[in-house]
């Protein structure tokens, strides 16, 4: 953090008034899960709120209650019913994981939902932000939560970098939850938290002028929004490359090859390709070509999954030596604007279409 940041950031009682006060004017307040609050009744949103937005959730999360609405209910009933009633949120291991921890809290804790982040943590499906979603909401305790949306609010905030898979940035990002949770209001401070993340700070249009938290942002001061939360870490791959010569007869075709039936591109037409420059004599002689005109066109990088292919496409003009021999079955001359009804491999349909 500069000297200038670290001198205008909120106290966390400071950030809390902000946050709060936001939320009394614009938070959410009427959904279905915050009526009747009950362990229950916000664990179930809550897992249905996981992976699925708030518009969705809210005829699933009616109908469920309506058909389970205590946790004893949710236990005893037969898994294909809970299934059913799933059937177009997605995600099925959720409600598999549902089911399961409903049992445990009927068998192991006498039906009634633990009370403390442990013990919630040790059911299924119930990872430390929704444990903490589950106590603060239902039960006022003074538990931090760290979802997607709260990620990105801190992250912002507090100009954290780096990708939160990360061990050690996920770690920061829980010690600023922690710090910043207030002693009271749990509720509503984990609902405006969440709220926040959802409909202010959003991934790529952040509405920061109406954000309370405007004045102290980091990433809003900087207008760096878009850096937080830092993005997963491209795996390095390697580089290769090749040349790709594309000889061009006197009527204008160029040589397609067919490649061999499995491997890269298995199948697919393909200009004759050489390591390096230095092949290029060699590879004309064995096709029983004459060369000149050569030109060295645009390298560009074809990347596949687990490696960047550098190419370098060399055009040279050729007309066919003495004795030379007609098409060979993997061989064709075809013509870059209509190459006929072939298979070819990515760059090289991209390639025919620069020529024409
Ligand atoms: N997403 C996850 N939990 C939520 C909640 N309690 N309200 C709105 N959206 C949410
Ligand atoms: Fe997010 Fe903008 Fe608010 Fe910062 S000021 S927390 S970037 S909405």
């Amino acid at each position: 953090m500069t000297e200038s940041s670290a001198a205008t950031t909120l106290t966390p009682r400071q950030f809390q008034r902000a946050v709060l006060a936001w939320y009394d004017e614009h938070g959410r307040k009427d959904l279905p899960w915050q009526k009747k609050i009950t362990p229950y009744r916000v664990w179930i949103s809550e897992i249905m709120l996981q992976q699925t937005q708030v518009s969705t959730v809210i005829p699933y999360f009616e109908r469920f209650m309506q058909r389970f609405p205590d946790v004893a209910t949710l236990a005893a009933a037969p898994s294909d019913e809970v299934l059913h009633h799933w059937t177009g949120l997605g995600y099925y291991a959720r409600a598999r994981n549902l089911h399961k921890a409903s049992k445990q809290i009927v068998n192991e804790f006498a039906g009634k939902f633990p009370k403390d982040i442990e013990s919630l943590i040790s059911l299924p499906g119930i990872g430390r932000s929704t444990a903490g979603a589950i106590a603060s909401i239902s039960m006022q305790l003074r538990a931090p939560i760290l979802d997607g949306n709260v990620k990105r609010v801190l992250s912002r905030f507090y100009a954290i970098a780096g990708w939160p898979g990360e061990r050690a940035v996920e770690q920061q990002l829980w010690r600023v939850a922690e710090e910043l949770t207030p002693e009271d209001r749990l509720r509503d401070y984990t609902q405006v938290m969440m709220d926040l993340g959802a409909t202010l700070c959003t991934r790529s249009k952040p509405r920061c002028s109406e954000c309370p938290l405007q004045k102290q942002c980091i990433a809003h001061r900087n207008s760096t929004q878009h850096e937080y939360p830092g993005r997963k870490p491209k795996k390095t791959i390697p580089v290769k490359s090749t040349v790709m010569l594309l000889l061009e007869n006197a009527d204008g075709a160029i040589l397609l090859e067919q490649r061999p039936p499995s491997g890269l591109w298995g199948g697919l037409w393909c200009p004759p390709q050489t390591d390096s420059h230095d092949d290029i004599a060699q590879t004309l002689k064995s096709l029983n070509l004459s060369g000149d005109n050569i030109v060295t066109l645009t390298p560009f990088r074809h990347t596949f999954s687990h490696f960047h292919l550098d190419i370098t496409p060399i055009r040279i003009r050729v007309r066919p030596n003495e004795r030379s021999v007609a098409d060979a079955p993997h061989q064709r001359w075809i013509l870059a604007h209509s190459p006929g009804r072939l298979g070819l491999a990515a760059p090289v349909k991209k390639l025919l279409s620069q020529l024409q």
